[in-house]
């Protein structure tokens, strides 16, 4: 029996993320080679005529899996049967600026989107927050979707974690495939942790083989700072990384990582002593279509500090948006 399609939203699609990203969605990246897509792109006025093109240039494309495409200025209807849900529509940061200060903007418009799916989106609907700060919008969104289970939103820091692969391969000279269990902890922003206390290279433990300047010197703050980096290298934020690791992300949430682990903001249960309801990014497996923390691991001193200093402007993050009246 043929696989039905499956309904995918992506908001911001006329921006540089969405040109990227939506690409990759419609040639089979995301859902995998057999899953049909009827994509829909929501925009607001000022990005609507980029986002028309970028539909007349998916139809171009001729996908295989491409049912339809619909463009759309209305959440309501952008979000109705909606599975996949990439809320990538926001304003991004410039030069000299951090990511909190997006909240207030871009924290208003989490919330009416947070309804909008409450309203329609489908029952098995995942949400995926890309517009930054990514972890206090997912959790502005929850807070506005009661009938959603909180764990269907998640918050992306798969680019982190996929730039701590990229920076550990370069420097150990192995194939990023063979790395496994680095954990970005914490929020998306430059307090992260990069964790390589539980990270192996072709079964070794990468402890053994990077020396402590180096991980502390170069390692964390590079990854942790790595978004700025390309914003003054480019003059713009990261857009087909950050469109490659929602793939991964969603891929994995959807398919699973079997025994390997990889990271992403969830709504924490408590785990490692981050306050219960927080949008967090933890070590995690995809298991049976959902997320689910590595339990168990050890935690060291040094990454209990980098921890909770993480945890700690997530809390802040969280008071910010309710003194401002974005939670509900
Ligand atoms: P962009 O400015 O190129 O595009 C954003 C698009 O969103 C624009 O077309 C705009 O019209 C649209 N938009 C704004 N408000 C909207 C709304 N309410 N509904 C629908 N669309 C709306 O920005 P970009 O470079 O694509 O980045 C988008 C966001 O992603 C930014 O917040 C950026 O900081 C963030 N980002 C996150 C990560 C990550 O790792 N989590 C990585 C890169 C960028
Ligand atoms: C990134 O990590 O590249 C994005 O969050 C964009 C930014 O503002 O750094």
């Amino acid at each position: 029996m043929p696989t039905p399609p499956m309904n995918v939203t992506v908001t911001g699609a006329g921006g540089q993320i969405g040109y990227t990203l939506v690409f990759r969605i419609a040639s089979g990246a995301l859902l995998g080679p057999t899953t049909p897509i009827n994509l829909t792109l929501l925009e607001i006025p000022g990005g609507r005529a980029a986002a028309e093109g970028t539909a007349l240039e998916l139809q171009d494309c001729a996908f295989p899996l491409l049912r339809s495409v619909t463009v759309t200025e209305d959440p309501v209807r952008a979000f109705d049967g909606v599975s996949i849900a990439l809320l990538v529509g926001s304003r991004p940061r410039a030069v000299g600026m951090e990511r909190v200060a997006l909240l207030e903007s871009n924290g208003r418009i989490f919330g009416p989107q947070g309804l909008a799916l409450n309203e329609g989106a489908a029952s098995d609907v995942r949400v995926l927050v890309v517009g930054n700060p990514v972890n206090t919008n997912a959790l502005v969104a929850s807070a506005f979707a009661p009938d959603i289970p909180a764990e269907r939103f998640t918050a992306m820091t798969r680019l982190d974690h996929n730039r701590g692969l990229g920076q550990l391969a370069a420097r150990l000279g192995v194939p990023v495939p063979e790395i496994d269990g680095l954990t970005v902890w914490g929020n998306h922003s430059a307090s992260q942790y990069p964790d390589v206390s539980h990270a192996t290279a072709g079964g070794r433990p990468v402890s053994g083989l990077v020396d402590e300047a180096w991980l502390t010197g170069e390692f964390i703050p590079r990854v942790a700072n790595r978004g700025y980096e390309i914003i003054q290298a480019r003059g713009a934020s990261s857009a087909a990384s950050a469109a490659s690791a929602a793939i991964d992300h969603v891929y994995d949430w959807v398919n699973g990582t079997g025994d390997r682990w990889t990271s992403a903001g969830v709504v924490s249960d408590g785990s490692y002593g981050v306050p219960e309801g927080l949008v967090c990014s933890f070590p995690v497996r995809g298991v049976d279509g959902r997320y689910e923390i590595v339990p168990n691991l050890s935690i060291d001193a040094f990454s209990r500090a980098r921890i909770d200093n993480s945890v700690a402007e997530l809390l802040e993050e969280r008071a910010a948006v309710l003194s401002l009246g974005l939670l509900p």
